[in-house]
């Protein structure tokens, strides 16, 4: 699998595919990837005729006391990964090449990034913007993929390409999960035996709000109570938020009446994992 290090000779392959009119998909990752990455690409490839995968730790969107220092990294097992999913190349750069010394450009967004995760990493999503656009600029993809696994994040970038225009269509991708559920996660690795267990939390109280919604219940405290409760119920569980918010704006919803996306991020141990599901009534 090629490894791209350097922005000018990305710039450089990108315009001989250019050249021979060859479409081109960009999947951005932070790397150590699972299948979850994977199902993005395989997706990508199948609609494109070159893919990139970006494989970059991004600085920027880690507050002060987050996992920027421990967060995983394996790149020679993510280009085989790319490799086995039919991936064109890896952009790998450092973070002095993505982010010049006295960089001072950000991309910040008004709403959308206020609740939900931003509401615990304020400066999360200014990050987010910011990589995401310079990776827009660098690749100039037909197309990108995000999961859903990143709701807010997706939401939030789809905002973005609509509000600075850029020319990309953005692809959403399907959650996928362990066998039992847990949503797959580069922050996995981080837990226990006892604590992956404990894990299964998450979904499993999503998964009995969103019974409750097919059953017909449309009330959202209703639902998120009983989210709540059922959290609570697993003692190395610390709950961040439970959300049910308008699938577009991520504004609260008091009845469920409309798409609604319903989010939530949770403490186990000192690992914070986020899950969602979305329901449309
Ligand atoms: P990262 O957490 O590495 O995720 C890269 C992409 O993979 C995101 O779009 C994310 O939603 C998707 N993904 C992760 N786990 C998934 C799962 N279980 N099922 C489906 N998709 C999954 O998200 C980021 O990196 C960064 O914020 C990034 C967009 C690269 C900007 O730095």
């Amino acid at each position: 699998m090629q490894i791209v290090q350097s922005i000018e000779e990305l710039r450089a392959i990108l315009r001989e595919w250019r050249k021979a009119g060859l479409s081109v998909g960009l999947v951005p990752t932070m790397g150590y990837l699972h299948e979850g990455h994977k199902s993005l690409i395989v997706r990508a490839v199948s609609e494109n005729d070159r893919v990139v995968v970006s494989d970059f730790v991004n600085p920027t969107q880690f507050g002060v006391n987050e996992d920027l220092a421990s967060y995983p990294r394996d790149l020679r097992r993510d280009a085989a990964l790319c490799e086995e999913a039919g991936a064109s190349l890896v952009f790998h750069p450092e973070a002095e090449e993505m982010y010049v010394k006295d960089n001072c450009t950000f991309v910040d967004m008004d709403s959308l990034t206020k609740g939900l995760c931003g509401k615990t990493r304020p400066t999360h999503f200014r990050g987010v913007c910011t990589v995401v656009t310079k990776l827009f600029h660098i690749v100039s993809p037909d197309r990108a993929y995000f999961g859903e696994k990143d709701a807010q994040q997706l939401a939030v970038i789809r905002r973005m390409t609509r509000d600075l225009n850029f020319d990309i269509t953005i692809v959403g991708c399907p959650i996928v999960r362990e066998q039992d559920g847990l949503a797959l996660s580069s922050r996995n690795t981080y837990l226990s035996s006892e604590e992956r267990k404990a894990a299964l939390i998450l979904h499993k109280s999503l998964l009995l709000g969103e019974e409750m919604m097919k059953a017909g219940e449309r009330d959202a405290a209703t639902v998120k109570e009983a989210i709540v409760r059922n959290m609570k119920t697993e003692p190395l569980a610390r709950i961040d938020y439970v959300e049910i918010v308008d699938a577009g704006t991520l504004e609260n919803v008091t009845r469920i009446e409309s798409p609604v996306l319903t989010a939530t991020a949770v403490y186990i141990g000192s690992t914070r994992l986020i899950d969602n599901f979305s329901f449309c009534p």
